[in-house]
C-alpha cells in the first residue's frame, strides 16, 4: 500500500479528470449556496491511490452494476489498518464539503467493509471523530456519522452492531442506517424492523437506503416497516404513483445521487432520472455525491448537473439546498443557523459570486 498523500494530492477519477472546468458565474453561485450533505458513504472516500493493484494509475475502477461496486469497496476499506488513514479521510471529507458549500455532512459508514477494525469498532470512531473535529475547526463544516448494517450481513452481525451502538453511544454517531444491494437480499424489513424500533427509542435517527436496487416495495417498507426518516436513494418509488403521493404527502425526503444512479446502471443516464419527476410531483428531494471518490463527484457538481440536464433555476436549487438542510441530522440549532445562511444568501438577488453576469441555467425554465 503506497503512504497516504494530502487531500490536494488525491489523484481524483477518470470522471474528475474528464469533468470541464466551470469556473464561471453559476458554478460559483452553486458553490456558495448553502448547503447539507446527507448520503455520503465513507467507504467511497478511500483515495483510489491507496488500493494496491488495478491499473496502478491511481484510478477508480469503472463499475457497471452494485454488486460489483460493493465488491471493491470491501478491497479497499480492507487497505486501511491505521487510526490516521481514517482522520485523514474524515478530515478530507470536511475539506470537500466546504469547497462544495456543504456545511454539515452526515457520513455513513458501514462496519462490515472494514475488516481491520473488526475487533475495534471504538478505536475506528475515535478515528473518525479526532479526523472530523479537526475538519470543523480547519473549514467550520460539522458534521455527524450514521452506523450502517448490510442488507446482505447475517443477522447476528446486525444484532451485535446494534448492541454495540446502544451500549457505546459514541457522541459523534447519532442515526442507524442500512445499505447494501437490497435485490441480492430480498426483502428484509422485516429482520430490520425490530433493530430500528430499538434505534428510535433509544434517541437515534434513522435513515435507510432503498429503491436502488429494491423497486417501489423496498421503499414502501423502509418508510413503513423500518420507519425511516430519510430514504437513500428512493428513486424508484416513481414506478408507483400512490407511493410517490404517499412520499409527498408525508414528506418524507429522498437523499438522491444523480451520478452514482447513472454510473451503476440504475437510470440510463441523466435526462432519464427520475428526480426532477419526484421533485415535480411534491417529494422533497436532495442532491448527494454517495461515493465521491470512486463516481468523481462532488455536491456542488451534482447541483449543477441537475440544473443542467433539468433546467433547475436559483428557486429551486435554493429548494434542495433546503430540503438537505432540513433533513440532515445536526442539531436543531445547527440546522437554524444553515437556514438563516441559505435565507440570506438567497435574499441576495445580486451575490457577490455574480459579478460576470447571470448563471447560465437562470430563466431557462
Ligand atoms: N454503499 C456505498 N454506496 C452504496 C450504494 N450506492 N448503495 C448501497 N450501498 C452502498
Ligand atoms: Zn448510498
Amino acid at each position: 500500500m503506497r503512504t497516504p498523500e494530502p487531500v490536494s494530492g488525491d489523484p481524483g477519477t477518470d470522471a474528475q479528470r474528464a469533468a470541464p472546468a466551470d469556473t464561471g458565474a453559476a458554478a460559483r453561485w452553486t458553490a456558495g449556496l448553502p448547503k447539507a450533505e446527507v448520503h455520503l458513504h465513507l467507504e467511497g472516500c478511500v483515495p483510489p491511490s491507496w488500493v494496491g493493484g488495478g491499473s496502478g494509475t491511481g484510478a477508480a475502477p469503472a463499475f457497471t452494476t452494485l454488486g460489483e461496486f460493493l465488491g471493491h469497496l470491501d478491497r479497499s476499506c480492507a487497505q486501511v489498518t491505521r487510526g490516521e488513514q481514517l482522520q485523514h479521510i474524515a478530515q478530507a471529507i470536511t475539506a470537500r464539503a466546504r469547497e462544495s458549500g456543504a456545511e454539515h455532512v452526515d457520513v455513513i459508514f458501514n462496519p462490515s467493509h472494514w475488516p481491520a477494525w473488526k475487533r475495534d469498532l471504538g478505536g475506528f470512531v475515535r478515528a473518525l471523530d479526532a479526523g472530523l473535529a479537526a475538519g470543523e475547526e480547519e473549514h467550520g463544516v460539522t458534521s455527524a456519522l450514521c452506523l450502517s448494517l448490510l442488507r446482505t450481513q447475517p443477522p447476528e452481525d446486525s444484532v451485535g452492531l446494534v448492541d454495540w451502538l446502544l451500549e457505546k453511544r459514541p457522541p459523534r454517531v447519532v442515526a442507524l442506517s442500512v445499505d447494501g444491494n437490497e435485490a441480492a437480499a430480498g426483502p428484509t424489513g422485516e429482520r430490520f424492523r425490530p433493530l430500528f424500533a430499538r434505534a428510535r427509542a433509544a434517541g437515534l435517527r434513522t435513515c435507510a437506503h432503498a429503491g436502488e436496487s429494491s423497486g417501489p416495495d423496498g421503499v414502501r417498507d423502509a418508510v413503513e416497516l423500518l420507519a425511516a426518516e430519510r430514504i437513500d436513494h428512493g428513486i424508484r418509488a416513481v414506478e408507483d404513483a400512490a407511493l410517490v403521493a404517499d412520499l409527498a404527502a408525508r414528506g418524507t425526503p429522498l437523499d438522491v445521487c444523480p451520478t452514482s444512479n447513472v454510473r451503476l446502471g440504475v437510470v440510463p443516464s441523466m435526462a432519464a432520472h427520475p428526480v426532477e419527476r419526484l421533485r415535480a410531483a411534491g417529494v422533497r428531494v436532495s442532491v448527494n455525491t454517495d461515493d465521491p471518490q470512486l463516481f468523481g463527484t462532488t455536491v456542488a457538481g451534482e447541483y449543477g448537473a441537475c440544473a443542467a440536464a433539468f433546467g433547475w433555476d436559483r428557486r429551486i436549487l435554493g429548494e434542495i439546498a433546503r430540503t438537505s438542510i432540513e433533513s440532515c441530522f445536526a442539531p436543531p440549532d445547527r440546522r437554524r443557523e444553515l437556514l438563516g445562511a441559505l435565507d440570506r444568501y438567497l435574499a441576495d438577488p445580486g451575490g457577490t459570486a455574480l459579478e460576470d453576469g447571470p448563471p447560465a441555467q437562470e430563466g431557462s425554465r
